[in-house]
């Protein structure tokens, strides 16, 4: 499989969670077509890439309003027709409905989202790797073997 990975970070642990996400898909045999930025998105990775990964973090109060950070900027992203699609988000305590939102968001630019996956920040390893090995075996379920 190819995955491209498009990432929104403000401080760093979304792209180093992306990073991590990366490695450990090709350790899986999958190649990585291209990283970056929402806000600048590598339109070539994408239409090379079989599945594009969405990341964003979590804003809000903590407790409350929680949201995507850029979730707009995620729904107008071009080139994801047809594609599937899989999110996750860093959060720091409770990231209350937002990954909900994030799957929608990612859902309006047409791409089919298979799933997504909370990653708290104090656990990237842990919890990046969880995400890859659900990606690997959601593919391969889809895939009949
Ligand atoms: C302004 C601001 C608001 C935040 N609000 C929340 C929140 O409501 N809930 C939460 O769990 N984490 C919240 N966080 C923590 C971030 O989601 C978390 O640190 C995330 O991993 C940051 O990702 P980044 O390093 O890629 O920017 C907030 C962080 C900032 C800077």
């Amino acid at each position: 499989m190819k995955a491209a990975l498009l990432v929104e970070s403000l401080t760093g642990n979304t792209w180093k969670a992306a990073e991590k996400i990366g490695s450990n898909l090709e350790q899986e045999g999958w190649s990585i077509t291209g990283m970056s930025r929402v806000g600048r998105p590598d339109h070539a990775s994408i239409q090379a890439a079989d599945i594009v990964l969405v990341g964003t973090w979590t804003h809000g109060l903590f407790v409350v309003g929680q949201a995507p950070w850029a979730a707009n900027a995620i729904s107008n992203l071009p080139a994801m027709q047809g594609k599937k699609a899989a999110v996750f988000l860093t959060y720091a305590l409770d990231a209350g409905k937002s990954l909900d939102k994030l799957t929608h968001s990612v859902g309006a630019t047409g791409a089919e989202v298979i799933g997504g996956l909370l990653i708290k920040r104090n656990h990237l390893d842990m919890h990046t790797e969880a995400f890859a090995d659900r990606l690997v075996g959601a593919i391969e379920v889809a895939a009949g073997g």
